[in-house]
């Protein structure tokens, strides 16, 4: 760019903002660019250089301060103007037409005008803007008081930092989801599990993942984007309904729906939910229901809210997703506890906006149960859209060439006789240096959720174990460019992982320039990983009912490795006073107490600290335990049926996010988690309306701990 003077750059500077908000206008408000990604990046590139170039000319209004910026410390809390409440929720039909007589009994004699409009699987958000000023943006959190996630916010290419137009309130509260897009979400998956991370389980933790993100510049790579639905608090405007504010918020240039559906008799609103149950697949976004609300602000007003939703709106929801199709194969997958999984191979197919080739079978016993057999015609389901599960065998589809399964005696990865443990439906591998074992281990170990080390994925640590050139989680500090002279070669033919190796993990550099950059990536990511606080290597170690949150609340109180070692049972426990956590239970303090009495346990953590792992750097970041900060903090449970554990360790695994176990089903029971056979408590979570989860909804719940 040829130098510019002040004067000369003022006026480009102005130019150019002028023609990227058009540009965004078009892309974001008419779905109609008129130039190509690229060209827009141009520009916008253009606009940035100048910026820097005259810092003077710089300012919070422009769109450059969309896209990145420096990365958070933590986020702020914000107080909602308004409260941020939910809404009710509802699967069956009968519940709309029961909301619906209610409203005719609350307006008798009115006419009363609904808008159906698309349930958007997202995350909630609610924007400030202060004289037509974004002053900030904040999610929902206990619907009080949320996170301040407005550097985030401000990467979303369509949220305007400035509201356009005449008669815009002095103040407004804009609420609405921030999404990932469809098209989005696959491409992100296919990055994350290239190198070597966890993809997310679908759109709306994919959203808020990122948002999450302390670095803005990450959530400016991912895409998210935004839909705006309501207001809470405005001032300086008044509209009559809902339709109206819509169309003010569209024409502030905020996003809106494209379009909603009006109806005025139950009919009428029974047919546009199934309307829109068919359209919504064609949506960018993911959708998981309709939101039925009354169009006249007037008539809300009348109806108000019940203490925790309002009186005029309710959510449908719409069923999981079936699909039909062939089991071929029954494969075991050995977990880094030994316990083995058998999984359905599919036939690959579309369920629920995603391709489907695997389920989990969860034990021996359901499949039994289910009489599922080996190329089965079989009824998949993704349950809450997250992991796929066989609900149902079409037996009248059997031929005769179906095979039934039967768990192997032994491990198919070390060939060890399997065991049973008493009172459990898990088969597990007692091989503690089995090769499936350790591979799962060194997954979890270098996971987002642990040690996060970048590009140590599941393709590396198969080779890995199988070159013999790691035999326990220690060893991953023993790698050098020696043991892995293999790897850059062996990714030169591979493309698809190659150009994960070019990120750069801002690591001390500690080769020389001649070494590859696939392994000097890997190796300054592993080096870096030696600093990771202690709640990720506590969790990386793999202790059996450990996961992130007990391994957070450990750290804190224990502050170093060593101390963590000795504890004893009181102690873990709180039985002491004031202990990690409260509710920590005797599985949990039993199993902790194992993991460090055990001599290869030990000889591990000896090595992890001889090559230079620290043992008690603490987060700053982490003010809560995760258990009081847990989105299930306070929630209440009651189990009942079968479940593939015994009662108290599932137990445990509830009081780890923060739940508390009760034994009755009342009125004041958050989740009745029913494994086969709920019986009488299950009949009665029905009646109350409480909300019922299987096991497989509930280890989504738990996360990768479960
Ligand atoms: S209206 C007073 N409209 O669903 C509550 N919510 O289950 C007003 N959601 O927290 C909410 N799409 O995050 C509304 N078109 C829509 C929506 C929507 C998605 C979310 C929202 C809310 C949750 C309630």
């Amino acid at each position: 760019m040829p130098q510019l003077s002040q004067s000369e750059a003022a006026a480009r500077i102005q130019a150019l903002r002028r023609e990227i908000e058009e540009h965004n206008r078009r892309y974001h408000q008419e779905a109609r660019p008129t130039i190509s990604d690229q060209d827009y990046d141009a520009l916008l590139r253009d606009l940035k250089e100048l910026e820097t170039q005259f810092p003077e000319l710089a300012s919070e209004d422009s769109p450059t301060r969309h896209v990145g910026g420096a990365p958070l410390e933590e986020f702020a809390h914000i107080r909602h103007r308004q409260p941020m409440l939910s809404l009710d929720n509802t699967y069956e039909e009968k519940d709309v037409t029961t909301f619906f007589a209610g409203l005719g009994k609350l307006l008798p004699n009115q006419k009363i005008e609904t808008v159906i409009e698309p349930k958007v699987d997202g995350v909630a958000i609610s924007l400030l803007y202060e004289n037509g000023e974004l002053r900030y943006a904040a999610t929902r959190g206990d619907g009080t008081t949320g996170d301040d996630v407005t550097q985030n916010v401000r990467t979303i290419r369509s949220v305007p930092v400035k509201l356009h137009g005449t008669d815009i309130p002095m103040l407004i509260e804009v609420r609405g989801e921030i999404y990932l897009p469809k098209a989005k979400f696959a491409t992100l998956n296919e990055e994350l599990s290239a190198a070597g991370e966890r993809p997310f389980p679908n759109t709306r933790n994919a959203a808020a993942g990122s948002l999450k993100q302390l670095d803005p510049a990450i959530v400016a790579q991912r895409g998210l984007d935004a839909v705006f639905y309501g207001t809470g608090v405005v001032e300086g405007v008044r509209w009559q309904t809902h339709e109206q504010a819509i169309d003010a918020l569209s024409s502030y240039g905020l996003p809106v729906h494209e379009r909603f559906w009006h109806a005025q008799t139950l009919d009428e609103v029974l047919q546009r939910i199934h309307e829109l149950g068919v359209v919504r697949h064609s949506f960018p976004f993911e959708t998981d229901g309709a939101v039925i609300k009354v169009d006249s602000f007037e008539q809300r007003d009348i109806l108000w809210f019940s203490s925790k939703a309002p009186r005029w709106a309710i959510a449908y929801k719409y069923k999981p997703e079936q699909a039909e199709t062939r089991l071929n194969k029954i494969v075991i997958q050995v977990g880094r506890t030994g316990v083995l999984t058998p999984v359905a191979e599919l036939e690959p197919v579309f369920v629920s906006g995603s391709t489907v080739a695997r389920a989990t079978l969860h034990n021996a016993e359901q499949i039994a149960e289910k009489d599922i057999r080996e190329g089965d015609w079989v009824v998949i389901e993704k349950a809450g859209e997250v992991i796929p599960a066989v609900v149902r065998v079409r037996k009248e589809r059997r031929t005769s060439g179906e095979r039934v399964f039967k768990m192997p005696d032994e491990c198919p990865a070390c060939h060890t006789p399997v065991v049973r443990d008493p009172g459990m439906v898990a088969v597990r591998c007692p091989n503690v240096l089995c090769p499936a074992r350790l591979k799962r281990s060194l997954e979890h170990f270098a996971s987002r959720e642990a040690m996060d080390i970048e590009g140590l994925g599941e393709a590396i640590i198969d080779q890995l174990v199988d070159r013999k050139l790691v035999h326990s989680i220690a060893d991953i500090y023993k790698l050098n460019v020696d043991k892995l002279s293999w790897l850059s070669h062996t990714l030169d033919s591979d493309e698809k992982h190659h150009y994960l190796f070019d990120v750069d993990v801002h690591a001390p550099r500690i080769l020389d320039k001649k070494t590859p950059k696939s392994i000097k990536n890997l190796l300054d990511a592993i080096e870096k990983s030696k600093f990771q606080p202690l709640w990720r290597l506590i969790c990386g170690l793999g202790i059996e009912h450990v996961g992130k949150a007990y391994a957070i609340a450990l750290a804190k109180y224990f502050q170093t490795l060593d101390k963590l070692k000795v504890a004893k049972a009181e102690e873990l426990q709180g039985l002491l006073g004031g202990g990690p956590i409260v509710g920590i239970g005797a599985n949990v303090s039993e199993s902790i107490i194992q993991y460090f009495k055990n001599e290869e346990n030990r000889k591990i953590i000896q090595s992890l600290g001889k090559e230079g792992v620290k043992f008690g750097v603490q987060d700053e970041r982490i003010e809560l335990s995760a258990a009081t900060g847990s989105k299930y903090a306070g929630t209440t449970w009651v189990i009942t049926g079968t479940l593939s554990e015994p009662r108290e360790i599932i137990a445990d695994q509830i009081r780890s996010i923060g739940g508390k176990v009760n034994q009755t089903v009342g009125k004041t029971t958050t989740f009745l988690l029913a494994g086969e056979k709920g019986g009488s408590k299950l009949e009665k979570a029905k009646r109350l309306g409480v909300r019922v989860l299987n096991e497989a909804q509930f280890r989504t719940m738990l996360g990768p701990q479960g």
